[in-house]
């Protein structure tokens, strides 16, 4: 069957298809219906049924005679690691991880926020959590303890587990203390803490507070899979909307089983036994679904790579760790491929190793450039799929089906909607528009298997921010294109989330930060073009009446602000000052105007601006950080 068929037979029975695809899934109570409609547009897949994701993704390929077989390759160029687990070690130090989790009190449905670096442990962790029925939240390194702390008091977790320390390139990140801020900062306070012990930094720990991870196992009894209901939470991810306060996307268990399952051959092509290296992290999405989550439960090989795809220690890591541990198909940011191209374009590197292994590449996270794809294609001399996501869908929206048929690509699209998906492109009324126009880019409702039901704690909020503006349609946030053969292309957000190397932050999170100096009257940010990064933040900053500091102190301060409270992952580095910022006569601030005058690009004069020559004094201020020079 190609792919037309597939697609084609997904929109004819769409629960038919759903209910199909769920065979591949080991149930306690097997679905007895797919789709539970529970109004007003909203919807959840397979509630009737009872599983457990850690059962599916560990336990049952043990059972299934896999138990040998390598389940995560761990690969640290940074610590000079390599470790293999096999899926019966796995089960092993999972459900022992379960048991004393369970011993101080986590049960089903209980939150544990889990802050880690990429070692083995994280996806422990993860899968202890999952056996139990407790909902994780696995919160990234890279933010500062403002942000942990939002989310331990959203999340309200029982209990955090965290490493002593994570690895940058020249760099210690000091969790523990990070951790200690947050908890601190935070209203809700955890019962406890499991502190993970590297050798690199050990912490010291809070008694009575803190316990050392492999001493709270001891003599523990190890914890059997707990079945839950298809539409028990198994996560919640925090993910950056319009404001500070970051949106905590939920994924039930069932639909997400289903789905990932079904990915792993049809979309990444690999079959048990294969190897699939998605080089993420397990803070965000593609960490979840990808490192840990999919390839587990497809009973495929997951590599946990600790390091960068330059400089650890070179730009040839990546075809490294594809040839060494035989990797079938390699997922990773165009940001990653753009830092390799930039170190070596010619590809010498990649003329060292035997990639005979490798299947298929896949980029995602941010617009993938077509020089970085036709340099990767030329390199590897395999097929290489740009594929769309987000956070809340959890797998591809759009994407090229390799596994059921390798569509003919087209630079600049990531192909074509994957079964589950109808998606339209709506005018600003939200009718359909012709093909080839631009319009936002929504799926019409329901959403399928995998992809969130609901946020957490926050209804109103999942309705407004993806709902309400196009009933019936899910609102992606993405502007786009769709062609004459169904083909569709990603524009630009519709909000202010921007994408820093395949990281999505909020200009308005920066915002509040950069309005809390006590010198800030008024500020805006935006993203910039960045060869490398795809955008970057900038800032510009209004002072108070009086302010008569050095203006290169205030920007100074306004830079380290945002590293303290929303953290290094903001790699926010530009900020100038300005008197006024440019607006609408309604007092809009006109970002995209900025944005456009930044990146050079032509642009018609807003007619609702209030005052063309602060556009001027806006393009010198850029000049003077390098920008606008067109
Ligand atoms: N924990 C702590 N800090 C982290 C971190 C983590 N897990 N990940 C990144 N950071 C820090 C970096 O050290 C850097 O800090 P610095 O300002 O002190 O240098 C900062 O956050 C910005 O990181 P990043 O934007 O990633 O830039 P970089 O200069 O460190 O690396 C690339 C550049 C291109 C190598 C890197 O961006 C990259 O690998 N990108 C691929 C993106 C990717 O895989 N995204 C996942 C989405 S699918
Ligand atoms: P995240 O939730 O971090 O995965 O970010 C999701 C957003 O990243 C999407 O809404 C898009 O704006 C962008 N994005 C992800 N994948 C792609 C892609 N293949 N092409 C263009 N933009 C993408």
């Amino acid at each position: 069957m190609g792919y037309q068929e597939v697609y084609e037979g997904w929109k004819a029975d769409p629960e038919g298809f759903w209910m199909e695809a769920a065979k591949a899934i080991d149930w306690d109570e097997a679905p007895q219906k797919a789709l539970f409609d529970r109004g007003d547009n909203m919807y959840e897949w397979f509630a009737d049924a009872k599983v457990n994701t850690c059962w599916n993704a560990v336990d049952r390929h043990v059972e299934n005679g896999r138990g040998e077989q390598t389940a995560i390759i761990y690969d640290s160029p940074i610590t000079h690691t390599k470790r293999e687990i096999s899926y019966v070690e796995l089960r092993n130090r999972v459900a022992n991880l379960a048991g004393a989790l369970r011993a101080k009190g986590v049960e089903k449905g209980d939150r544990v926020i889990i802050y880690m670096p990429m070692i083995p442990e994280a996806l422990e962790a993860m899968l202890a959590c999952a056996r139990l029925g407790a909902v994780h939240s696995v919160v990234f390194g890279g933010f500062a303890a403002n942000e942990l702390a939002v989310r331990i008091d959203d999340a309200k977790p029982k209990a955090i587990i965290a490493a002593s320390c994570g690895l940058e390139p020249g760099r210690v990140v000091h969790y523990k203390p990070l951790l200690d801020g947050a908890i601190e900062l935070s209203e809700h306070k955890p019962d406890f803490c499991v502190i993970f012990q590297r050798e690199q930094e050990v912490a010291e720990l809070i008694e009575g507070r803190d316990f050392n991870w492999h001493g709270f196992q001891y003599g523990v009894e190890p914890a059997d899979c707990v079945p839950v209901e298809g539409n028990h939470p198994a996560y919640i991810l925090y993910t950056s909307g319009t404001t500070g306060q970051p949106k905590g996307v939920i994924r039930h268990t069932a639909g997400q089983l289903v789905a990932l399952n079904w990915t792993m051959k049809n979309l990444y092509n690999v079959e048990p036994g294969d190897v699939f290296w998605a080089a993420s992290d397990v803070g965000w999405v593609v960490g979840h679904s990808y490192i840990c989550y999919g390839p587990l439960i497809g009973g495929n090989t997951t590599i946990v790579f600790e390091g960068k795809p330059v400089g650890t220690p070179d730009a040839g890591t990546f075809w490294r760790v594809i040839s060494e541990h035989k990797v079938k198909s390699f997922f990773t940011a165009p940001t990653a491929f753009r830092a390799v191209k930039r170190e070596d374009p010619k590809g010498e590197f990649v003329k060292k190793y035997d990639l005979s292994c490798l299947g298929q590449v896949y980029l995602a996270g941010e617009r993938a450039d077509p020089d970085t794809i036709v340099w990767a294609q030329d390199q590897l001399k395999v097929p290489v799929v740009d594929h769309w996501w987000q956070t809340e869908t959890g797998w591809a929206i759009a994407a090229n089906p390799i596994g059921i048929e390798e569509l003919p690509t087209k630079l600049g699209s990531p192909t074509v909607p994957m079964p589950g998906y109808e998606v339209t492109i709506l005018d600003d009324e939200g009718h359909p528009v012709p093909a080839n126009t631009l319009g936002a880019i929504a799926i019409k409702l329901p959403l399928p298997p995998g992809t969130l039901p609901t946020l957490w704690n926050a209804e109103e909020r999942f309705k407004k921010s993806y709902l309400n503006t196009f009933p019936g349609y899910y609102e992606t946030g993405d502007a786009g294109i769709m062609d004459e053969d169904g083909y569709v292309s990603i524009m630009a957000r519709t909000d202010d989330v921007i994408n820093v190397a395949g990281h999505r932050l909020s200009t308005g999170a920066m915002e509040e930060v950069l309005a809390s100096h006590p010198d800030v009257a008024e500020c805006a940010v935006i993203g910039v073009t960045d060869s490398l990064k795809g955008q970057m933040p900038m800032g510009f900053l209004c002072l108070n009446a009086g302010t008569n500091r050095p203006h290169e102190d205030i920007v100074k301060e306004s830079v380290k602000l945002i590293r303290e409270k929303i953290g290094p992952v903001a790699a926010f580095k530009l900020a100038c000052v300005v008197d006024r910022l440019p607006k609408t006569r309604s007092g809009k601030i006109l970002r995209a105007t900025m944005v456009k005058i930044a990146d050079s690009e032509e642009f018609k004069m807003p007619a609702t601006i209030d005052d063309p020559a602060i556009l001027d004094e806006i393009k010198v201020a850029l000049q003077g950080l390098g920008y606008a020079k067109g």
